[in-house]
């Protein structure tokens, strides 16, 4: 009886099915709400987010974009609702201070309810959210920071030399080596990266360099706890969560929460909340003798803050201090030592540089305060920034009120975006947009004018810009420049095939897939 009432309703299911996934959105293209109808689209992304999401599934949606408007203009339509720019005026306008515009309703999605500071859309939420946040990122406390990064340069150039020379670095080590020595660099520097920001922030260090793997701990909101690996999860996690990030969040809710909630990318995402959730209980009951980064948050009640942070939202934020603090500088390190590997001329260079700007105490591994002095280094990770932006995808924003974009008067409710991919290889603002040449960011190099000087300042946004640039910047600086620095002065290195390129898989940010080198000792 019941099955005949379900083969009964399954026409109307059907029928329904088809009316909400084609017949409304081509009803709703040619009503065309919004007066988008007038930009070109590439094949159905007029019509639906699938487009989006197909080159999103093989992470590769930034080439997508970039091809697309090479081919259909600066102004295209990536969904029904979404505009994409490519000009830098948009950019500035869309990112930039000063404006009505907002995270767009994917990052709601990506919040799942419990926003932080990277996620939460509500410009008041956002303001009172940096200000609990900005004291942590404040240059005093990062300069503290500074042994501690320098303790695990330390550890990653000890892994690397046995790496070099096709060992284990113990007994747990589980990444592979060839025997002609050429081994993957880009795990080690994301241990490097977990490794750092769970010292810096939470004093637990991962400790993934010592093991050679990345298996830590995730708490569940029961309480249980279990093992999981670090990488795996958190990209899994996150390639599922932009993918469907795509959909309104009533259709995300529905596929990420209930449909598909049983699926292991799912519960990579909720392994991911659940490491944080376990470094930040852990850190509130065991806090460290030494200050770390965490001890700026207010997370007990003052006489000045009698509000301290809740619980939820204490891990909402170490999940964004995790997942931006590995993640983001994994994929900078590994860029830059390929353009070093790729172009030895500039790594002897670098190294050249740094051994005759340092005493010899600060050989292989320095401190920030005397690295930051000495513009070579700076440039070697700016141009690595311009040419591979960790955030290759333009950021989606929303517009609350009619707004003018690149001339073009957008409607209010539309997500719009610019991806720094294309802007950073704008041959108008970058001579050689295609070439790796640090040289074109050293003041006063005659080869360049200041207009050229100034474009770089203007247009090189890896960290964005506007009420939503990036917090952890300084950090960023100073973990890049002495692991940078590090490996540098103590290793030569060389691509393990002479013409290798360096391939990448975009979640949210564009990862580097992997790295085969060889490291010689040089010290
Ligand atoms: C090379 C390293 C890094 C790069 C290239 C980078 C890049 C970015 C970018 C592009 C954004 C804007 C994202 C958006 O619009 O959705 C952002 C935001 C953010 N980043 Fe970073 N980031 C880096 C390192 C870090 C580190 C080390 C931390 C902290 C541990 C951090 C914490 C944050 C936070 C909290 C936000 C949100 C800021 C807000 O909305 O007010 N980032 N980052």
């Amino acid at each position: 009886m019941i099955v005949t009432n379900v083969m009964a309703g399954l026409p109307y299911a059907i029928i329904a099915l088809l009316v909400v996934a084609v017949v409304y959105p081509v009803i709703d293209y040619f009503i065309d709400r919004h007066g988008l109808r007038k930009y070109p689209a590439p094949s159905i992304a007029g019509f639906s987010p699938l487009w989006q999401m197909y080159y999103n599934y093989f992470g590769v949606k930034y080439l997508a974009v970039h091809r697309v408007h090479q081919q259909l203009g600066p102004v295209v339509r990536l969904g029904p609702k979404h505009v994409s720019f490519s000009s830098p005026q948009a950019f500035r306008e869309i990112y930039g201070h000063g404006t009505s515009i907002i995270k767009d309703a994917f990052y709601d999605n990506q919040a799942g309810g419990n926003p932080n500071m990277a996620d939460v859309t509500s410009k008041e939420v956002h303001r009172g959210k940096r200000k609990n946040l900005s004291f942590v990122f404040a240059a005093k406390q990062i300069i503290a920071m500074e042994p501690r990064v320098m303790a695990i340069v330390d550890k990653l150039l000890k892994a690397v030399a046995i790496k070099s020379q096709g060992g284990r670095v113990s007994s747990q080590d589980r990444f592979a080596v060839s025997k002609e020595g050429t081994f993957d660099l880009r795990p080690w520097l994301n241990m490097f990266s977990y490794d750092a920001i769970t010292n810096v922030f939470w004093s637990q260090t991962y400790g993934f360099l010592d093991r050679g793997d990345d298996d830590c701990l995730a708490q569940n909101p029961d309480g249980s706890v279990q093992s999981v690996h670090a990488m795996q999860t958190f990209h899994t996690g996150a390639a599922w969560s932009v993918f469907l990030g795509h959909l309104t969040p009533f259709w995300y809710g529905l596929f990420k929460r209930q449909l598909l909630a049983w699926t292991f990318r799912n519960k990579c995402g909720d392994n991911f909340t659940g490491m944080a959730r376990y470094l930040a209980t852990q850190r509130l009951q065991h806090p460290p003798a030494v200050p770390d980064l965490f001890s700026n948050l207010p997370v007990t009640a003052t006489a000045k803050r009698p509000d301290p942070m809740a619980l939820e939202e204490i891990i909402a934020e170490s999940s964004v201090m995790l997942n931006a603090g590995n993640d983001t500088t994994q994929s900078s390190l590994t860029n830059t030592m390929y353009f070093l590997a790729r172009n030895p001329d500039k790594q002897t260079k670098l190294r050249k540089i740094l051994k005759e700007s340092l005493p010899a105490s600060s050989i292989p591994v320095a401190s920030y305060e005397d690295l930051q002095h000495i513009p070579y280094l700076r440039a070697v990770i700016d141009e690595s920034f311009r040419l591979h932006a960790p955030l290759g995808t333009g950021a989606p924003r929303l517009t609350t009120e009619p707004t003018v974009i690149d001339g073009e008067h957008i409607q209010a409710g539309v997500t719009v975006s610019n991806q720094t991919w294309s802007l950073h290889r704008n041959e108008s603002l970058f001579r050689d947009a295609l070439a790796y040449i640090p040289e074109r960011w050293l003041p006063e190099n005659p080869d360049y004018t200041d207009e050229e000087r100034q474009n770089l300042k203007d247009f090189v946004a890896p960290f964005s810009m506007g009420p939503r640039a990036c917090i952890g910047r300084n950090l960023a600086y100073m973990e890049l420049s002495i692991c940078i620095a590090g490996l540098v002065m103590a290793f030569e290195w060389k691509l393990g095939q002479k013409d290798f390129v360096l391939k990448y898989h975009e979640r949210f940010n564009l990862n580097p897939i992997e790295l085969p080198i060889k490291a010689t000792p040089v010290l």
